[in-house]
């Protein structure tokens, strides 16, 4: 997602600020831009596309001496990757940087139009600057007009802000996305919303606690936390290892992806849930005029998603639903129908397969969605309607915290669609928004889980196999965890709905063969459990997930009692990409590479 930079000194701002965009490029982005404050006067350059247009742009501007600047790169949310909705965002005398979403933005910008202000952009973010300018007209002391303004936003964010009255300070404040701030003996100072642009500048730096707000000059750095109270940083010694840095700490950027999902599963919600409607601001409510069918179609894990729509869509949105492998259906001929909605879904937008079907269903004259998390790739700019999913840069092949992102969007347009319809009571609707609510709870890793996931893994490192089980949605999940666990330990793992297994797979049940078995407590529990007690008193080595204890399971891991079982899906999803985790870690292989795979498959 977005990342930020900023800089107070005396050395070459413009190289600082830029080579600091450049160490955030991995957070992915579609526009960027700087803006600089020295001799009183602001220089501001934007571009769309990649770093190298900024550069270009930005080649006969130079500073002397001391200056203060701000930089941006942008993955657009609310409004079109464009130069004028790129960062910094300029007022009249300041200007401003932003990650997040500000969710009252709407009624803000009414507010400021009514006072006469001009908004240059669509973006939720140009509200910052004309609200601070606004607060210190009336105010006249840029702090407190900043710490009004923050108290007026509502949402999340990571702000830096400039303003030539108080022209050798940045104003910041971190709720909800990161931001860090580093210093050096040469009295500079460096903001960034991770570690790596500041390798090679700073010496030491801290990083902000959500709520930390203040301003920093080279001279004082002033911190004031949620509370309103006054609080002395903590500088620790910078790692100057790049690596390590962009992987915050984690092993394995899988790792650090599993980690994260709680925050991007925010990202995907953030301006789309209302008490008792979802929101898709992207989507004509017409997209769905006619429409009697949804096709869905995709590959590998985001198939696994789209399969668990099948499951939500008919029995919430009431409307027929069907899916297909993208490499098969693209050369069997199938019949398409115009009353059929056809949905692609792709991490990459780039799926040589899935982007083919796409074309296929729209020369065949079919409404069209892809729900994607690349803006700007090819899918988006062929659909006719997009969703995005908002995940930010996924670098570890074995795709997780994208899977979490598309069911997250997956189950509110279920509830999007059932509006539309009427097809459920309005109640029902507001109760599944309070569970939507709640994933990014249900995602967070505990330390006592992984520690526990850890040991078992110790057992599950041989055998002739694994077979992952679940009914119901439980059963792409259990396909899902088996491309995991195959995609990088190597060990052969299949997927199967529990029912399926007296038809044939039981065979191969002894204590060499691996059961891993979805039990959620709130859908089909009993029938469950029925399946796995036929392969454990066949000796299969179960190992059970589920909130209720299973006496028949060889391991058990508990998930948390949740209300809904879709909370429990978003629960026995992270226990399963985990336990992949650990078994290759332990198996020694590269967990964020593994051998054979891409992880943008752009050829047939
Ligand atoms: C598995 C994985 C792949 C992709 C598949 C489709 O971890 O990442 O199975 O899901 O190659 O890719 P996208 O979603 O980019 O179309």
């Amino acid at each position: 997602m977005c990342g930020i930079v900023g800089y107070i000194g005396s050395n070459n701002i413009k190289k600082i600020l830029i080579d600091g965009l450049k160490e955030l490029e991995y957070r992915g982005y579609d526009s960027a831009g700087i803006a600089v404050l020295n001799d009183g006067k602001f220089d501001s350059y934007k571009a769309t596309g990649k770093l190298i247009n900024l550069e270009e742009k930005t080649k006969d501007f130079h500073t002397k001496g001391f200056a203060v600047g701000i930089g941006h790169t942008r993955w657009a949310t609310h409004g079109k990757p464009t130069e004028l909705n790129a960062h910094p965002h300029i007022g009249e005398s300041s200007c401003v940087v932003h990650n997040g979403i500000i969710e009252n933005y709407v009624a803000l910008k009414k507010e400021l139009l009514a006072d006469g202000v001009t908004f240059l952009s669509q973006t939720d973010t140009e509200v910052i600057v004309h609200l601070f300018e606004k607060n210190l007209k009336s105010i006249n002391n840029p702090f407190e007009a900043f710490k009004k303004t923050l108290n007026q936003l509502e949402g999340a964010y990571a702000i830096l802000l400039v303003t030539k009255s108080e022209d050798k300070t940045i104003f910041f404040a971190k709720h909800g996305s990161p931001m860090l701030i580093g210093k050096n003996s040469d009295k500079e100072i460096f903001f960034a919303s991770s570690d790596t642009p500041l390798i090679g500048y700073a010496d030491e730096v801290s990083y902000f606690e959500d709520g930390d707000y203040g301003f920093v000059s080279s001279d004082e750095i002033i911190i004031f936390n949620q509370n309103n109270e006054k609080i002395e940083p903590i500088f620790s010694k910078l790692s100057q290892n790049k690596l390590s840095a962009q992987k915050d700490g984690y092993r394995f950027f899988m790792e650090k992806e599993i980690y994260e999902q709680s925050i991007v599963i925010s990202d995907t919600l953030l301006g789309r849930l209302k008490d008792d409607e979802i929101l898709f601001d992207e989507l004509d409510d017409s997209l769905f005029d006619g429409i009697n069918e949804i096709k869905l179609c995709a590959c590998g894990t985001s198939y696994h998603s789209a399969l668990t729509a099948t499951y939500l869509f008919e029995r919430y949105a009431k409307i027929k639903t069907s899916i297909e492998v993208a490499s098969e259906f693209r050369y069997r001929k199938p019949i398409m129908t115009k009353d059929t909605l056809f949905v692609v879904i792709s991490q990459s937008g780039e799926t040589a397969d899935t982007l083919e079907t796409l074309k296929m269903a729209k020369k065949a004259g079919l409404k069209t969605l892809v729900i994607c998390n690349v803006d700007n790739s090819s899918m988006v700019r062929v659909a006719d309607a997009c969703i995005l999913t908002r995940a930010g840069v996924e670098k570890g092949v074995a795709s997780t915290k994208a899977f979490a992102t598309q069911i997250t969007v997956f189950w509110m347009l279920t509830l999007f669609i059932a509006k539309l319809k009427n097809s459920i009571p309005t109640t029902e609707i507001t109760r599944q928004i309070s569970l939507i609510r709640q994933i990014p709870t249900s995602v967070k890793v505990s330390d006592s889980m992984h520690e526990r996931i850890k040991r078992l893994s110790k057992r599950y490192l041989h055998g002739h196999g694994f077979f992952f089980i679940g009914r119901d949605v439980f059963f792409p999940l259990a396909l899902e965890g088996a491309l995991k666990l195959k995609e990088i330990s190597y060990l052969h793992a299949e997927g199967y709905p529990s029912g399926e297994m007296k038809h044939g797979p039981i065979a191969l049940a002894d204590p060499e063969l691996f059961t891993i078995a979805l039990l959620p407590e709130h859908l089909h529990y009993e029938k469950a459990k029925s399946n796995v007690e036929e392969l454990s008193a066949r000796d299969s080595t179960i190992c059970a997930i589920s909130a209720l204890e299973f006496d028949k399971a060889d391991d058990f891991i508990k998930i948390n009692s949740c209300e809904d079982y879709m909370l429990e899906f978003f629960e026995m999803m992270v226990v399963v990409q985990l336990l992949s985790l650990e078994i290759s870690i332990r198996l020694g292989n590269d967990v964020d590479m593994p051998r054979n795979l891409a992880k943008s498959v752009t050829v047939e």
